[in-house]
């Protein structure tokens, strides 16, 4: 195998693009698919501060290098959710890589907010962990955001990541969560910030290798609590639509963006209104995590 670029050894095949590239221009390939990404959806600007929401693996890890690396103002977000070794290895993951780029690295606990740590959580309300931790994350990146001053909160999904939620929203019909599937967010409201995921035009495999080729140290494990066993079918699915059709990710969701999300966006307005008891946006009196964090105190205190 040549690389596409030079024709040296190539260290990486990419079947999907038919191409194969040597360690540099793999890392160049990789960025310029990062800068198509902003500029394809106006992501966000040089003058701009990014929070980066960093979990200590190799995608967030990745796409943090990526900005500092092509000079954007960038700051790390790392939500400490209380799981266990497996929060303070990853939040040891994140403290070294700020630290070794001289950049900033918020942190916020989970616990404190919400009232317990994510196991406890789980317990308290009796549903999957991951929608509790989800909502939590969401919730917390927003609020992180608007508190120190950034306008835009980037997200490490990967091209795997977003077909995989894909097609679990359309084995489901979930067609709520369609429109909001898409690679930049706007801001809707002014305590809203815009939510932007730079990496979905680049596989797991691809960012892995990036991470690698960076000799960026991040955490293996996955979260004790990851996915359900849907999640991880719905995965598999599409790994062996990759294997038999190189590409069938990649069309899968850009087909859905460039084809099928119009259809789906709303008409309607949806009115927004701010959380009478903490001040951030929701479509009730009462957003989901104040509810969260009362049920979470009646649960573990009565
Ligand atoms: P996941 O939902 O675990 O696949 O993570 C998707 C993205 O959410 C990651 O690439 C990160 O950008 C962000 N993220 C996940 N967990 C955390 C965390 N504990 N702290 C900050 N950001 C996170
Ligand atoms: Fe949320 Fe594992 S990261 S439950
Ligand atoms: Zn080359
Ligand atoms: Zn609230």
């Amino acid at each position: 195998m040549k690389c596409r670029k030079c024709g040296g050894a190539a260290a990486l095949e990419l079947r999907r693009h038919n191409a194969a590239f040597c360690p540099p221009h793999f890392l160049e390939f990789f960025r310029k698919q990062v800068a198509e990404a902003v500029h394809r959806h106006q992501m966000f600007t040089r003058e701009e501060k990014i929070m980066v929401a960093v979990s200590g693996g190799k995608d967030s890890l990745a796409l943090w290098d990526v900005l500092i690396e092509d000079g954007y103002q960038t700051a790390g977000l790392y939500l400490d959710l209380g799981i266990f070794d497996y929060s303070k290895e990853s939040k040891a993951k994140c403290e070294a890589f700020a630290a070794s780029r001289g950049q900033t690295l918020h942190i916020e606990r989970v616990a404190e907010a919400v009232g317990a740590p994510i196991p406890v959580v789980q317990q308290a309300t009796r549903r999957p962990t991951c929608s509790a931790c989800g909502l939590s994350k969401r919730y917390l990146m927003n609020r992180a955001a608007l508190q120190h001053g950034y306008p835009v909160v980037a997200t490490g999904h990967n091209l795997d990541d977003e077909a995989a939620t894909l097609f679990g929203s359309v084995m489901h019909w979930q067609t709520d969560a369609l429109p909001r599937q898409s690679p930049a967010l706007a801001s809707t409201h002014p305590k809203l910030v815009r939510r932007v995921k730079p990496l979905y035009r680049l596989s797991e495999l691809e960012t892995a290798a990036f991470a690698f080729l960076r000799g960026i140290a991040y955490i293996v494990e996955e979260c004790p609590f990851a996915m359900g066993a849907n999640s991880i079918a719905h995965k598999q699915v599409l790994d062996r639509l990759e294997e038999a059709s190189p590409g069938s990710k990649h069309n899968f969701l850009f087909g859905f963006l460039e084809k099928a999300r119009p259809a789906f966006e709303k008409i309607e307005h949806v009115e927004l209104l701010e959380c009478t008891s903490c001040g951030q946006v929701t479509t009730g009196a009462i957003c989901a995590f104040c509810k969260l964090a009362d049920l979470v105190k009646r649960r573990t205190t009565g």
